[in-house]
């Protein structure tokens, strides 16, 4: 359930003065993070690497997705961060959006009760954000029937690797993290029932 006020997220940026080679040649697992918050404007432009729109006209996106079914949700879990309280949001592609969740003990910081459902690793006790990436297999599979959930892994790998290149490029380092319980963690982020947790994503500036 989601609640209607949605908080508009800065338009994201689309150009910068650190290459494509750059990232890639610095993007290195991160896992331990100073308390430093993150910026509004970091998780916005974090969150559109991931599966921002990058063609309105058509509703695409940053990431390519199996005939365009777009099964992937991502929730934001904010420990600190400049210019929103902590909590659980959904992010909203079309309007460039985060949305609270309903539920009142998803507007506090989660993130220890993330990192238990993690298996206690530290880049989730220790990065100020965690973005988490679900999936909706339902959709890919309404047209690709099993061939879905190869498609759904693939596509999480395309969005995360976006938002992993676009933290080295805003200076921020982050880790792609799968061991986890997916009971657990859905509990956490409060997904329904066809929502599948894929990838919790730590970032922060590394110490
Ligand atoms: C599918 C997948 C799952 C991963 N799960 C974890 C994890 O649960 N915890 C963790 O600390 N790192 C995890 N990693 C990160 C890898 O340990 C890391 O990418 C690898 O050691 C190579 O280091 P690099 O990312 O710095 O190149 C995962 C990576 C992938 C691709």
């Amino acid at each position: 359930m989601m609640s209607q006020q949605a908080i508009e997220l800065p338009a994201p940026s689309r150009s910068s003065s650190v290459s494509l080679e750059e990232t890639l040649a610095q993007r290195r697992s991160v896992r331990s993070f100073s308390d430093t918050p993150l910026t509004l404007a970091e998780i916005g432009q974090l969150l559109w690497a991931a599966q921002g729109i990058s063609e309105p006209r058509r509703g695409l996106r940053t990431a390519p997705s199996a005939g365009a079914t777009y099964p992937l949700e991502i929730d934001v879990v904010i420990g600190i961060a400049e210019g929103i309280a902590a909590g659980v949001y959904r992010y909203t592609p079309g309007e460039h959006a985060l949305r609270p969740l309903d539920q009142e003990r998803l507007q506090d910081d989660q993130r220890h009760a993330l990192a238990q459902a993690g298996l206690n690793q530290s880049p989730l006790h220790s990065a100020p954000v965690t973005f988490a990436i679900s999936a909706v297999h339902a959709r890919t599979a309404a047209r690709y029937g099993d061939r879905a959930t190869r498609y759904v892994d693939m596509e999480v790998g395309h969005a995360a690797q976006n938002l992993s290149l676009q933290a080295v490029a805003l200076g921020l380092g982050s880790v792609v993290i799968g061991a986890f319980n997916d009971r657990e963690v859905a509990s956490v982020l409060g997904l329904s029932s066809g929502e599948s947790p894929l990838y919790l994503i730590p970032v922060g500036t590394p110490r």
